[in-house]
């Protein structure tokens, strides 16, 4: 299983946006995390469609998209023509799940389910099949820098499980509190895919994102 960090413009610089791209892609950073957040799935609105447009074309890092909206079948086309290459959905956004992700497939994309810290790790398992990548937040969705809940190691590992148990070849993505000290843990509990905000952003990115790429090697 390969190990993958995924910096989330989400802390980023705005006004750098294009030059911070570079520099985490520079630094061996694979996926580019972009947060889309519609102010009713979350309390916050963050940045849309036009935003992934003028990225897209501009990296070769996969575009990871993750969104935190309600109803979110009602742009998969709109996504996946801005170039989403993983499109990520809340489970508890989806009135029928396993349609939704066979739709995110059918349109050329990876689908990837998330489930938010207070859903339990067993709510994911029927859809283990359909999907590419299982996002467990770590934090509540909707804000970086964000403290890790440590009651989520236990249930990275019983999603991790459950793919090796039936022997499917399923990311495990986490997202929040993800830093120095939790990187580990997680690494340990099976993620293998690592989304970090505040940690790569609130330094300098290309010296962040080298660190944590060595540290995940
Ligand atoms: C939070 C977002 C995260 C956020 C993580 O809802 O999904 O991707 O950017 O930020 P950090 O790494 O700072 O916790
Ligand atoms: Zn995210």
């Amino acid at each position: 299983m390969n190990n993958i960090l995924a910096p989330s413009i989400l802390s980023a610089d705005f006004l750098k946006l294009g030059e911070q791209i570079k520099m985490v892609s520079d630094a061996g950073a694979k996926y580019l995390h972009i947060d889309v957040m519609d102010g009713m799935f979350v309390p916050n609105i963050s940045f849309g469609i036009p935003v992934i447009n003028c990225i897209k074309g501009n990296t070769d890092m996969v575009l990871d998209v993750h969104l935190m909206i309600v109803e979110p079948e009602r742009y998969y086309e709109k996504f996946k023509a801005v170039g989403a290459e993983i499109l990520t959905v809340h489970l508890e956004a989806l009135k029928d799940p396993s349609n939704s992700l066979k739709k995110i497939r059918e349109l050329g994309m990876k689908p990837s389910v998330s489930i938010k810290p207070a859903t339990k790790a067993e709510d994911v398992f029927p859809y283990l099949e359909l999907v590419d990548q299982v996002l467990v937040m770590t934090v509540e969705p909707g804000a970086g820098a964000q403290a890790y809940i440590e009651s989520c190691t236990d249930k990275i590992k019983a999603v991790r499980e459950e793919i090796t148990r039936r022997g499917l070849n399923v990311d495990v993505q986490v997202d929040g509190g993800i830093n120095e000290k939790t990187i580990k843990t997680v690494m340990d509990a099976g993620a293998n895919v690592f989304v970090m905000g505040s940690s790569v952003f609130n330094g300098n990115p290309y010296e962040q994102t080298k660190k944590y790429v060595d540290i995940i090697k």
